[in-house]
């Protein structure tokens, strides 16, 4: 089979980060997530005390941004300006804030050259929001993976229970507020890809999900 490059949209808590990087070790290719680039734009935010919704000072953040990621000990680790940030990226404050600054034109518009040049050489599992719609719209095949709201709330409280004091309550109410900030924003709004297969992984284990995408992968190709 010639290398693919396979897109999997969705919104947070769909299953879509554990999903792509099972499939990416199963077929040998790269993972690319692309809400981490959105997540280092957003540690740079608030770092420097930027104002998310200033263009002039994001548009002077933009210009100074080098991020890469470096394949380190079988991880992929994310450096920005020099610095690992791979861990300092995950926490509810920076999704939120990453939520907010993705909206704003100027932020997509340096991460879609970004995220093109990671992906041009196919044998690539590209997980995003617009991965499908917008960035790699010729991709040779496109999943959207979806799931109730409770159950994605359920799934992240489970993720980061041991680190975070937040209720099930106030993740559930993030989850709903990204949903309605990433399907509602202008540009590249969260949405299905017209051609994309839509699969809803409420009452699916991991491995289900992985196996089903995997028939559609195998009947096309
Ligand atoms: O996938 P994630 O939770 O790490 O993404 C964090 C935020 O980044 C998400 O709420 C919206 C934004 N994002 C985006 O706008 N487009 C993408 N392709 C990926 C993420």
């Amino acid at each position: 089979m010639k290398p693919l490059l396979i897109t999997i949209d969705g919104p947070a808590g769909a299953g879509k980060t554990t999903v792509s990087k099972i499939l990416a070790r199963k077929l040998g290719y790269r993972y690319l997530d692309t809400g981490a680039l959105y997540r280092a734009v957003a540690l740079k935010v608030i770092e420097n005390h930027v104002h998310p919704d200033q263009d002039d000072e994001l548009a002077s953040l933009c210009q100074n941004l080098d991020i890469q990621w470096v394949h380190k000990e079988g991880v992929n680790r994310l450096i920005c300006n020099g610095k690992d940030i791979t861990d300092r990226i995950r926490t509810e404050k920076i999704s939120m804030m990453a939520s907010k600054v993705s909206a704003n034109p100027i932020v997509r518009q340096k991460l879609l050259y970004l995220q093109r040049k990671m992906g041009e050489n196919k044998g690539v599992v590209a997980e995003g929001r617009d991965m499908g719609t917008v960035v790699f719209a010729n991709a040779d095949i496109k999943f959207f993976l979806d799931a109730n709201p409770q159950t994605r709330a359920m799934r992240r409280y489970n993720e980061i229970e041991s680190q975070s004091s937040s209720t099930f309550e106030q993740v559930e109410k993030q989850i709903r507020q990204r949903d309605q900030n990433d399907s509602t924003r202008q540009l590249a709004p969260l949405k299905a890809s017209h051609d994309a297969i839509c699969i809803d992984s409420t009452k699916l284990s991991i491995k289900q999900v992985v196996e089903q995408i995997l028939d559609h992968i195998f009947a096309r190709f």
